[in-house]
């Protein structure tokens, strides 16, 4: 039973919003490009990496409210191939508080029956936080509710990348042949291999961009921009999302369900 009570207090406008979704029109699948964590700070005077602190709050109050919504996998895009680019100061802050979220909220991870999925390179990153991730995973392999895959060290690309390279590696040694690759072998070789495609894709601050995240993965995803700078984002937000969702009539290349003959 989703526990809308907590996520959505009775008499809210927000609640009346979930009210009005069918069960059947909550996606399985929600992506999200965390965005504007820098404009954030700015607005305030503060230092950027404020921002990403900030963000962090976002990001525990999402998965929450994803989880107490039943929705099966929530991705959340958190450091992306292009991010070292950044200066020092501020990607070792991103890793900073990455590890400090692994520290601290393993224990409401499992609290809430949520699983944890690290996405991309992983090998790339420090091994402080190789370990932390690893850790996360196996306490929360047993558990059945939401998966929480979060990006780190990820692009579309560089993921595609690594799966063309991996195919040439299992056909030259007689692993792999021609006509086993189709798009489910390609689907079920991505990290995000045993999920749906993503239903909803939100982006926040406004910018209309797909940045490289899950390429693949969203050639029929609905895209969901909002204004909203990514350390405000809240149950609120999401829900905002999910109702504009439910609105809309999806096809897939085909013609809408209602204009179906016979
Ligand atoms: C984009 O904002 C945000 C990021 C590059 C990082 C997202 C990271 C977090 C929300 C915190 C880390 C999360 C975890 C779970 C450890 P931006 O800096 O590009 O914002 P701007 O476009 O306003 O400059």
């Amino acid at each position: 039973m989703r526990d809308v009570d907590r996520v959505a207090p009775p008499g809210t406008e927000e609640r009346q919003l979930l009210d009005g979704i069918p069960p059947d029109r909550f996606p399985r699948h929600v992506a999200v490009i965390m965005d504007g964590n820098g404009r954030w700070a700015k607005r305030r005077g503060l230092p950027r990496v404020e921002g990403h602190r900030a963000g962090i709050e976002a990001v525990r109050s999402t998965v929450e409210a994803a989880a107490r919504l039943e929705i099966p996998v929530l991705t959340l895009y958190a450091f992306s191939t292009e991010n070292w680019r950044r200066p020092r100061w501020e990607v070792l802050t991103l890793m900073g508080l990455l590890k400090e979220y692994l520290h601290k909220e393993l224990d409401s991870l499992v609290e809430h029956n949520i699983r944890f999925r690290p996405l991309g390179r992983l090998h790339e990153l420090e091994g402080e936080i190789q370990q932390g991730l690893a850790r996360a995973v196996e306490a929360t392999a047993g558990n059945t509710g939401l998966l929480f895959q979060i990006a780190l060290n990820y692009s579309g690309r560089a993921e595609l990348t690594d799966l063309v390279r991996e195919a040439v590696r299992l056909a030259r040694t007689g692993q792999l042949h021609e006509e086993t690759v189709d798009e489910a072998w390609i689907s079920d070789h991505l990290s995000t291999a045993g999920t749906p495609d993503p239903d909803l894709l939100i982006r926040t601050s406004g910018e209309l961009r797909v940045s490289n995240f899950l390429l693949w993965q969203i050639a029929y995803t609905e895209l969901y921009m909002t204004p909203v700078l990514w350390p405000d984002f809240r149950a609120r937000d999401l829900i905002r999302a999910l109702a504009d969702y439910a609105s809309r009539q999806r096809r897939f290349g085909g013609v809408p369900e209602e204009a179906e003959e016979g």
